[in-house]
């Protein structure tokens, strides 16, 4: 037995687009003037940026100031270049600008300001619909962003901003974005230690946009069951056992099998034997109103080693889990029809 070599879905999107599209390397860096825009407190301090709010100066309008820190002109361009090919995709946070960083000279990501509460506040404030609605917002960006040859390889909580009041989700932090080609190999130094995909872990280098479904799989257990990380690998060769202790240790060496991967033998060590377990431990009286068949029979969907297995983005939103969302979406998008209908027969 072995796997496919390249993704199942949108493997030759950036085959069939103009070389500009991609080859960021060549990708013109613009500049914006900086005085447009004032900065006005620290919100977040990255690896690779200082973030603060800040305002529009002619209009007073909120917006983010990301200021890079010194890392290689390459990164800078491939992260630009995505926000502007992803630009206006559903729930893709809108770069409104580019400056230049009087002081370092590195350049400014201007963004709209989303106006986000800390996850682990607000997660667990969320009814089951509130789950439902989110994960489906958060599908919509990851099917776009695939669809158009990009993988994000860092999704978790801190880079999915929510505005509650305006229910409004938008995915952001593209600085760790791919992408993607065909039996192209990647760095596996990618995505945050308790969102780390098993093909990362095992060294595996020909993954694609299903990395970001294995993410999405840790976030969604996360809300499910109100923890925070639902696999807390004390550091990265720790990782893959905790993993393992939830969903077996023969389901690693299948997949390694079938892909030809060996482990180290520290590796080895380090994962032990453990079977496949359910989720009730998790489940308490607090998250049980939201742990119900369906969203488990969802989470198992997304959380599968063999990468080609997972439920793709397009996939997840067609589960049973989502049925009361498109019925939902569906009336909405009759009612604004309708709506459109009628104003053209008043003109
Ligand atoms: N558009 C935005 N609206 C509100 N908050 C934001 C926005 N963009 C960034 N932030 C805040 O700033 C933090 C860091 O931003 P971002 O993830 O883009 O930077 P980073 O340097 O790549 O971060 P890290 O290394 O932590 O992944 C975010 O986790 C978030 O809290
Ligand atoms: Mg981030």
């Amino acid at each position: 037995m072995s796997g496919l070599t390249y993704s199942r879905v949108y493997s030759d999107i950036n085959k069939h687009k103009p070389r500009e599209y991609w080859d960021y390397e060549k990708y013109q860096l613009t500049y914006g003037n900086q005085k447009n825009y004032q900065v006005i407190k620290r919100i977040g301090r990255g690896k690779y940026s200082e973030v603060f709010d800040g305002k529009i100066a002619k209009t007073q309008k909120d917006c983010v100031v990301k200021v890079l820190k010194p890392v290689r002109k390459a990164k800078i361009r491939r992260e630009i270049s995505i926000l502007e090919n992803l630009r206006n995709g559903p729930n893709i946070v809108q770069l409104y600008d580019v400056v230049k960083n009087n002081t370092t000279g590195m350049p400014s990501l201007v963004f709209e300001h989303v106006d986000n509460r800390d996850f682990r506040q607000l997660y667990p404030s969320f009814t089951d619909h509130d789950v439902k609605y989110y994960m489906y917002e958060l599908l919509l960006a990851l099917d776009y962003s695939h669809a158009n040859g990009i993988m994000h390889r860092d999704i978790k909580p801190h880079n999915v901003m929510i505005d509650h009041k305006q229910r409004k989700l938008r995915v952001i932090d593209w600085g760790l974005a791919e992408y993607y080609h065909a039996n192209k190999e990647y760095n596996v130094r990618v995505a945050s230690r308790y969102y780390k995909g098993p093909e990362l872990m095992v060294d595996y280098r020909l993954y694609d946009y299903s990395l970001d479904m294995w993410s999405t799989g840790c976030m969604f257990g996360e809300i499910l069951f109100m923890i925070h990380p639902l696999f807390k690998g004390k550091d990265n060769d720790d990782q893959l056992p905790k993993v393992a202790r939830i969903l077996g240790t023969n389901g690693v060496y299948e997949y390694c099998n079938k892909y030809r991967v060996t482990l180290s033998s520290n590796n080895k060590k380090l994962l032990g034997k453990h079977r496949k377990k359910t989720w009730e431990k998790f489940i308490n009286p607090e998250n049980k109103h939201l742990c119900h068949e369906v969203a488990l029979d969802f989470l198992n969907k997304l959380l599968v080693y063999d990468h080609a297995e997972r439920l793709t983005a397009q996939e997840a939103m067609d589960h049973p889990y989502f049925d009361d969302i498109r019925l939902e979406r569906e009336k909405k998008k009759k009612l604004e029809q309708e709506k459109k209908e009628d104003m053209q027969e008043e003109y």
